[in-house]
């Protein structure tokens, strides 16, 4: 397969196309992104050479690069590029509506325009609003009641792509993920943001009662299901991928801080996010029905291998935390 992936340079699209050049020997990898302030080519440093992939820098809501991305004949566009952070959507929507609602209807005409291509749309369990401790976990027939800027963004694409499988049979299908951690994310999520502050010797920030429970997936694990649902998804369909692994944030922290040898003092209560969800979780059988999608990474394995990623890799952290970062692009193409 030659697949178009936009949002590569990001925390979950890097991850993504690495598991791809390993796991599909013969495919090809083109890159589509904008390279915003979380979008860093050194996640692809170790690829950037190999003659299956290459980078095309461009911004999703830019209809003539993304024809010209498309001329390119790719069979499938997955698509990660999205404004991701809930906090700063609560800051400013503007970028994420531009973002995660347009530039998503103009990669669907794309598509549309250039025929049979496969289309995968990586959306997020946010969709769905906020769980209640016993509620039963999300699943593909929940409705949608997203509450914050950025989960009404990714609602509103979602309905977009259901459109154009209904309206013009484009071969669409939808996956809606929980939280992600692992190597390369960003220093403002929470794993990210808490294991770089506890490795400078910094507290680590809980929101309110750190009482709020998400269902931690190690990112390369949602990589294997976003695969496999792109190779042998059903079209039209939306598929739920869960980690079966639900934690509050103070358990995150502490699991941390025990994985560091550090004290409680190192937790910091401050104020709350605004709308902050309370839970999230979500059922994945049909997953796992359709397709033999489980977890492979329990939760104390992922744990102790992203904090020995982070360990080990201190200079990509640290030239982000200090901005640095985007100086790697300039280094890569001085030509553009
Ligand atoms: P990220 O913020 O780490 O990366 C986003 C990438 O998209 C960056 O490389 C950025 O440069 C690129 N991008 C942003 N706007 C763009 C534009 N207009 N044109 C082209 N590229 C652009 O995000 P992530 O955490 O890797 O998330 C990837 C996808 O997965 C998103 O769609 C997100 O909604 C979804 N998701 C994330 C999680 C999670 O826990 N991180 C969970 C479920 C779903
Ligand atoms: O559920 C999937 C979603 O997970 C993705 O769609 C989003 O793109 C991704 O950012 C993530 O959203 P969250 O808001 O759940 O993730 P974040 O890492 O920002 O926060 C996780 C929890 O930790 C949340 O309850 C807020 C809390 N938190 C976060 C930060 C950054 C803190 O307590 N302190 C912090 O400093």
């Amino acid at each position: 397969m030659k697949i178009l992936v936009t949002g590569g340079a990001g925390f979950i699209g890097s991850n993504f196309i690495h598991y791809v050049l390993a796991n599909h020997p013969e495919d090809i990898i083109i890159n589509f992104d904008a390279l915003t302030y979380a979008g860093n080519l050194a996640n692809l440093a170790a690829v950037a050479q190999n003659p299956r992939y290459s980078f095309f820098k461009a911004d999703i809501t830019d209809a003539a690069a993304v024809s010209e991305a498309v001329a390119l004949a790719p069979d499938a566009i997955v698509n990660f590029a999205a404004e991701t952070h809930v906090d700063r959507s609560i800051m400013d929507s503007s970028a994420f509506v531009k973002t995660n609602v347009l530039g998503v209807q103009i990669l669907l005409e794309a598509a549309r325009q250039a025929g049979n291509i496969r289309f995968h749309h990586i959306s997020t369990d946010e969709v769905f609003g906020s769980l209640l401790p016993h509620d039963p976990p999300f699943n593909e027939n929940t409705p949608y009641a997203p509450r914050s800027p950025y989960s009404a963004s990714k609602a509103a694409a979602d309905l977009l792509v259901r459109a154009y499988f209904t309206t013009y049979n484009l071969p669409v299908t939808i996956s809606n993920c929980s939280n992600n951690y692992g190597p390369y994310q960003f220093p403002e999520k929470l794993h990210g943001l808490f294991i770089t502050n506890l490795l400078e010797n910094k507290k680590v920030p809980v929101y309110g009662d750190g009482l709020q429970i998400r269902d931690w997936l190690y990112a390369t694990d949602h990589c294997e299901a976003i695969d496999l649902i792109l190779r042998r998804g059903r079209l039209g369909e939306s598929y739920c991928i869960g980690g079966a692994s639900e934690k509050t944030n103070l358990a995150i922290a502490e699991h941390l801080l025990k994985l560091l040898n550090l004290d409680q003092s190192y937790i910091q209560h401050v104020a709350d996010r605004p709308g902050h969800d309370r839970r999230y979780a979500l059922n994945f059988d049909k997953l796992k029905n359709e397709l033999g999608w489980e977890p492979k990474t329990s939760f104390a394995d992922g744990m102790q291998k992203t904090v020995a990623w982070y360990k080990a890799n201190t200079d990509w952290w640290q030239k982000i935390k200090s901005g640095e970062y985007q100086e790697y692009y300039k280094k890569q193409y001085p030509q553009k």
